[in-house]
């Protein structure tokens, strides 16, 4: 079974990630900021996960349809926060060709697939059920701060006792991807996800249809730097 399939479909995901409830209150606004689409917009939540930051999106005017493939953030979504959802996979979006204006892909929700060709084809997709000039905010972890962080924290497994979980983050033996394993509420979890550089990031933008209009290397809109912690993309579709 597909690492992501299991990791995100059960009760454990919302413990090891509660901290992100309370950090949508500043991701939101921010994210919602950068996307920069005018009142009335029809945007795509993809992935929308269990909704933490659709209100914020809702509170700029925008018209939001979330879809994510857990039915458990599904779940979670439309008793939190209730707008249109479906049950969808990246590599098949359920939407018509051109019908909206925005996809809003945050909190590192590209990678995952194992091959090239089906995280390149994730990012087809989104191109397709946009319309021209329509806008993609990619919302990614920066490859060298993650580099750093992980040479400072080590590669053993550390204990996050008040979450409840156990942790180990490693590179994959290629440097690509980033493996994270945990031990939570009695199972074993594995997130397995290509960490692309810059250059890569660009490249696949530009083969799927996208142009980079600008990269922010934070919430605040700062400018893209090569060490910064987030890389945000903002592409319009050509
Ligand atoms: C890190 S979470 C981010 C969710 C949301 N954007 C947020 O910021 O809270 C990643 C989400 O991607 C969803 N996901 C993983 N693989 C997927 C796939 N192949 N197709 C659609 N959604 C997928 C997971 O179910 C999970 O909700």
């Amino acid at each position: 079974m597909d690492w992501f399939i299991k990791d995100f479909n059960h009760p454990a995901y919302f413990a090891i990630y509660a901290d992100k409830a309370k950090d949508a209150a500043h991701e939101g606004p921010a994210l919602a900021a950068l996307l920069d689409l005018p009142s009335g917009s029809c945007v795509l939540d993809l992935p929308c996960g269990w909704g933490r930051l659709s209100p914020h999106l809702r509170q700029r005017g925008l018209k939001v349809i979330g879809g994510d493939l857990s039915p458990l953030n599904l779940a979670k979504h439309r008793v939190g926060h209730p707008v249109p959802l479906v049950r969808l996979d990246f590599r098949a979006l359920p939407f018509r060709e051109g019908v909206a204006d925005g996809v809003f892909c945050a909190f590192t929700s590209w990678g995952y697939f194992a091959t090239e060709a089906e995280n390149l084809r994730q990012l087809e997709e989104y191109a397709r059920v946009l319309r021209a000039g329509g806008i993609l905010l990619l919302d990614l972890a920066g490859r060298d701060f993650l580099q750093t962080s992980l040479e400072e924290a080590g590669d053993g497994w550390l204990d996050f006792e008040e979450e409840g979980y156990q942790e180990r983050v490693r590179w994959s033996p290629d440097g690509r991807r980033i493996l994270t394993e945990r031990l939570c509420q009695g199972e074993a979890f594995c997130h397995d996800i290509w960490i692309p550089d810059d250059a890569e990031v660009r490249a696949f933008l530009r083969q799927a249809g996208f142009s980079v209009a600008q990269a922010y290397g934070g919430l605040d809109g700062r400018r893209w730097d090569q060490t910064s912690d987030r890389w945000i993309y903002r592409a319009i579709k050509l």
